[in-house]
């Protein structure tokens, strides 16, 4: 088989690398990739939203599989235009993407069919928005209605602060056309978690549960980021407490969609708030987790799972197909470059990766790197997820510091306490 991997992030080469264990993938291309992605196939350099571009070479190279990283493509359309030329392709269509792509659209659908969330109102107008901050309770949630890289959510102490985000999104537009409506929500507290589920809009399969790491600094604070580390499985997550998400939020949304005339197939990412034992959805995305797709792709047993779990939901056929799942701990850690989530510099020279690369039990995924004059160099704010397993959270904590350890750049920044949450319960 021949598979397409679209994107270039510490996602898309766990997915290739993944892909590229078992026996049945023969060759993978990855568009555009970076040079970790170049070690399990052939990077091919097209934008993940030029979806054109990537038909015409899906079917040049007759691509038996596509499967998309992030949710630009998928909100833009991708999976449409695949399926209309006849390409067999891993994800949900553009109706069914909208779940990511508008968060009024997410919060009136669980509304409308009893999901649990939080509180919220939605504006179109900054006027109606301001006045209705003036005695709103704090902190409170200012989200951008459409995609904003992750920055189109402020959480804000004070009605100021509110009133300044709500500004900068309807006023000033700092996020473009993503900030013309806005969702005002109440404030969640307890402890946040991701769950990733498979489905072809019939059968659902839950991948082990996975913990994330947003604020830059240790002890969650700072600005937000994509994600600074996360483990697998979580402590917070019970097998009773997995059947409740599956049960009252899970099913129930791609029932909904269904219901909707937006059958949802691909992986569907639940971000949850757990507080008293009960969970609530914080939001959804349309697409795999980066970095959590790293910790839990490592626990995947079989070499073909991945596959065979990605065809089956292409397919419409993933009903008894059941991935075999490591009893093993696994935790990523991730390595930036000085400076980000705010401005940083790229093109430098990353040491280290050879050695850490050859410790048992460890995988050195890229994200941020490219190749230049035979160095592996920076070119990105996320650079590495450097991802062990153990027999434990902390043997494999030992293990992922261990290997972050021999790596270095000038610049290099990471958490220093990943996975210690976990530990400490
Ligand atoms: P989202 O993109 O909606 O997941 O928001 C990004 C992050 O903001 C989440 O991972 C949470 O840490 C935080 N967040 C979002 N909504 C809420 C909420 N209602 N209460 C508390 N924190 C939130
Ligand atoms: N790690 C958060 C995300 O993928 O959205």
């Amino acid at each position: 088989m021949k598979v397409l991997v679209v994107g270039s992030g510490g996602r898309e080469h766990a997915l290739a690398w993944k892909l590229s264990q078992g026996g049945k993938v023969k060759k993978i291309f990855i568009a555009p990739g970076n040079a970790g992605t170049a070690m399990c196939g052939e990077n091919v350099n097209i934008a993940p939203d030029d979806i054109e571009a990537l038909k015409g070479f899906a079917l040049e190279e007759k691509i038996d599989l596509t499967v998309v990283g992030p949710e630009i493509p998928l909100t833009l359309g991708i999976v449409d235009t695949f399926k209309e030329a006849g390409l067999r392709i891993f994800g949900p269509t553009k109706a069914a993407a909208l779940i990511e792509g508008s968060k009024a659209f997410c919060k009136d659908l669980m509304a409308r069919h009893g999901i649990p969330s939080a509180a919220y109102k939605k504006f179109d107008d900054a006027n109606e928005a301001l006045s209705y901050i003036k005695d709103a309770e704090v902190p409170v949630v200012i989200k951008a209605d459409g995609l904003a890289a992750g920055k189109g959510v402020i959480i804000c102490e004070t009605r100021a602060a509110a009133a300044e985000a709500i500004s900068l999104m309807m006023e000033e537009n700092a996020f473009g056309e993503a900030g013309n409506s806005i969702v005002i929500e109440e404030f969640l507290t307890g402890e946040e978690v991701s769950i990733l589920a498979i489905t072809d809009g019939k059968t659902v399969i839950a991948l082990p549960p996975a913990q994330d790491h947003k604020a830059i600094f240790d002890g969650g604070k700072g600005p937000n980021t994509g994600g600074m580390g996360a483990y697998s499985p979580t402590p917070v997550i019970t097998g009773e407490l997995e059947k409740e998400v599956l049960d009252t939020v899970i099913i129930p949304v791609i029932k909904a969609m269904e219901a909707e005339g937006r059958r949802y197939t691909g992986v569907l990412y639940a971000g949850l708030m757990v507080s008293g034992g009960s969970p609530r959805v914080l939001e959804f995305n349309c697409r795999f987790g980066d970095p959590e797709t790293q910790p839990i792709l490592m626990r995947l047993n079989d070499g073909d799972g991945l596959f065979d779990i990605l065809w089956a939901a292409a397919e419409g056929s993933l009903k008894g197909i059941e991935p075999r799942w490591s009893e093993k701990a696994s935790v990523c850690v991730v390595m930036s470059a000085g400076g980000y989530p705010g401005g940083y510099e790229k093109g430098k020279i990353i040491t280290g990766l050879e050695e850490a690369g050859a410790m048992e039990d460890v995988m050195v995924f890229h994200a941020g790197t490219e190749r230049k004059n035979g160095n592996v160099v920076t070119s990105g704010g996320r650079v590495l997820g450097v991802t062990a397993l153990g027999d434990t959270i902390g043997e494999a904590v030992d293990r992922a510091y261990g290997a972050v350890k021999l790596i270095s750049w000038d610049g290099a920044y990471y958490r220093k306490d990943i996975g210690l949450k976990a530990i400490k319960r």
